[in-house]
């Protein structure tokens, strides 16, 4: 059964002014070391990118927040839920460290999805729990 959902949109000019701003300080302290590499390389080769690529992490964590129900607060944050991507290319999130015990002592699973345009990422996530709580 569905535990929540959550879902965010996300100004890419606010990303793109934090990244001029704060550089790579500002993608450290959003993305997961996966997430970072990723974006480093994505970046390197085309800006506009790496720009998408982390207002999509950044959107998709926060609507995954909301479809726990804590939004940022303990043990959520925001190094400690990553979203990879499967082979196929699907989003997929993966938990680290105290949120990922949180997560799965409750026997919830979630489903991310991103999407992006010039100046806006949005994201859409279902968290289900297997037994009704
Ligand atoms: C959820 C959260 C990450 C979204 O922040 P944001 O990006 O600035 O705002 P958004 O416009 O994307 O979303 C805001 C909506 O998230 C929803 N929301 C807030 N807290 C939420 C929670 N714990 N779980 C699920 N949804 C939540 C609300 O509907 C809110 O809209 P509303 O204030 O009009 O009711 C942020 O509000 C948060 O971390 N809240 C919980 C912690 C907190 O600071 N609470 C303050 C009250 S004690």
């Amino acid at each position: 059964m569905i535990y929540g959902i959550g879902n965010d949109i996300c100004d890419l000019r606010r990303i793109r002014e934090s990244i001029a701003r704060h550089g790579d300080r500002f993608a450290q302290k959003i993305l997961s070391d996966a997430e970072f590499n990723v974006w480093k390389a994505r970046g390197e080769r085309w800006p506009e990118r790496g720009v998408s690529y982390l207002a999509t992490r950044f959107s998709a964590k926060e609507s995954f927040s909301k479809a726990i129900g804590l939004g940022m607060r303990m043990p959520m944050t925001w190094k400690l839920c990553e979203i990879a991507s499967l082979p196929s290319g699907k989003p997929t999130i993966v938990l680290h460290g105290s949120l990922k015990e949180w997560f799965e002592s409750r026997q919830l699973t979630a489903h991310i999805s991103v999407s992006d345009e010039t100046d806006y990422a949005a994201s859409f996530c279902v968290v289900e729990v297997k037994q009704p709580i």
